[in-house]
């Protein structure tokens, strides 16, 4: 071994005996129960996630390198989808699939301002906030409760001449009928974007989602199902829309060097484009207007390490949302249950509930009193979002194909808590007793 690797080696053997003191989790042991809190989400590693962030820093690499293709290539094996582009958050996925459907690569199917997008109200503020960026007009369906995914029976009544785009995400883990969606969208010349940041490893029929529409977009902050600390992916099936899409997250540039590359086409002088001077240097020849959204080595080092735990995360987390299931049935007077259709296999990124009409309680009391004895809870994150500011106060344009009835039920009354695979038996058993205290506490 030469002295390099020796060191390395040596550095490893401390980040473990680290890891072990300072990380390793002894959760049963120490939890206490109304005394240590119950989040909803988290990270859950190991050492390995930090051998591989360690080895990425020895080698300083920085920007996507050897880290960045490993997770590419990973990802794209477990969902056996033929594109994975990175990025630094779900958030700018979504903006890179938006951006690509605009280029004018795509000739008329381009998308252009004023074009209709397909989408609900009730789901995370950057599902909508490209398709506004874009002087595209959001067109709201409504959800269904128990689900919280779109009523499928309102697309076709969403449908304008303008209508170009269906977005919609898989929210919170359970997914909505996306051969359904597919088939509207093929049927109507639609683009099909689906948001899979909050269901990575959840399936229709057997097939992942995130591999139906021409995009699909993912998550990878701490409370997704892994973790790189800021990260997200986009993926599809379309070598034209993958290219588009790398173009918008590295500066709209028309060359596909990685970095640290540079002659990846072997014709780097001779290319001739527009008014430009012949053979321009094909590195700064920019086919479109975009950012850098680009992931950083770091980053894809932890996602690399977490992607091997993919399907033990998953697996746990429907083991989590099963056992909550089961507990909670006796409450079911008066809480909505999630639900999952039959075609589906979830991948829970949350136990979303919805407390009934006439309930004696409402949410603020449930949520308050879960909170007090230290269960973290959350709310479908915008819940109606033409009801937030940044619509209300800003003039947004958009359009309703109906009263949004349970989007704004969603929005008063739903609340949901953490499955995550970094949850206990006894943490669980404590959150169920804590829930069947509700009706005597509350009513
Ligand atoms: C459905 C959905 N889309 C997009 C995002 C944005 O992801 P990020 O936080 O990585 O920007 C989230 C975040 O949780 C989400 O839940």
């Amino acid at each position: 071994m030469d002295r390099q690797e020796q060191l390395r080696q040596e550095i490893f053997t401390k980040v473990h005996e680290y890891y072990r003191l300072v990380h390793q989790p002894t959760q049963d042991a120490e939890f206490i129960a109304g005394k240590s809190r119950i989040n909803y989400a988290g990270r859950v590693f190991d050492e390995k996630e930090m051998f591989s962030l360690v080895d990425s820093a020895l080698d300083f690499w920085l920007t996507s390198g050897r880290f960045e293709q490993e997770f590419q290539a990973k990802m794209a094996c477990f969902l056996e989808t033929a594109h994975v582009v990175t990025a630094n958050s779900g958030s700018s996925a979504n903006l890179l699939a938006v951006s690509a459907l605009t280029s004018h690569k795509l000739g008329e199917r381009r998308l252009k301002p004023g074009d209709e997008v397909v989408t609900v109200a009730a789901g995370f503020p950057t599902t909508v906030a490209p398709i506004v960026q874009h002087g595209l007009i959001p067109v709201f369906v409504d959800v269904e409760l128990g689900t919280y995914n779109v009523n499928p029976d309102q697309l076709e009544v969403a449908l304008s001449s303008r209508t170009r785009v269906v977005s919609l995400a898989h929210t919170l883990g359970v997914p909505f009928d996306v051969e359904r969606v597919a088939a509207f969208a093929r049927r109507h010349s639609l683009w099909f974007i689906e948001d899979n940041c909050d269901a990575l490893g959840a399936k229709w029929n057997g097939k992942y989602t995130g591999t139906f529409g021409d995009f699909a977009t993912f998550s990878f902050y701490p409370a997704h199902h892994i973790t790189m600390g800021e990260g997200g992916a986009v993926t599809t099936a379309d070598p034209l829309l993958k290219q588009l899409a790398t173009s918008f997250r590295d500066w709209g540039r028309d060359c596909w060097c990685d970095p640290g590359q540079d002659n990846t086409c072997n014709r780097r002088f001779e290319w001739h484009f527009g008014s430009l001077p012949a053979g321009y240097d094909h590195k700064y020849v920019y086919s479109h207007l975009g950012y850098n959204l680009k992931l950083t080595e770091m980053q894809a080092a932890v996602g690399v390490a977490q992607m091997d735990k993919l399907p033990v995360f998953v697996e746990k987390r429907r083991q989590n949302w099963q056992h909550l299931y089961r507990g909670l049935k006796e409450l079911e007077e008066y809480f909505i249950l999630p639900e999952v259709p039959p075609q589906a296999e979830a991948s829970p990124f949350g136990f979303v509930l919805t407390i009934r009409d006439g309930a004696p309680f409402d949410r603020q009391k449930v949520t308050a009193f879960l909170e007090q004895s230290r269960i973290q809870t959350r709310t479908v994150f915008a819940g109606n979002i033409t009801r937030q500011p940044a619509f209300t106060d800003s003039g947004v344009p958009y359009r309703t194909v109906s009263e949004l009835k349970n989007t704004d039920k969603v929005m008063t009354d739903t609340f949901w808590v953490g499955v995550y695979p970094g949850l206990s038996p006894l943490m669980l058993e404590y959150m169920l007793e804590t829930f069947r205290q509700i009706p005597g506490k509350l009513s």
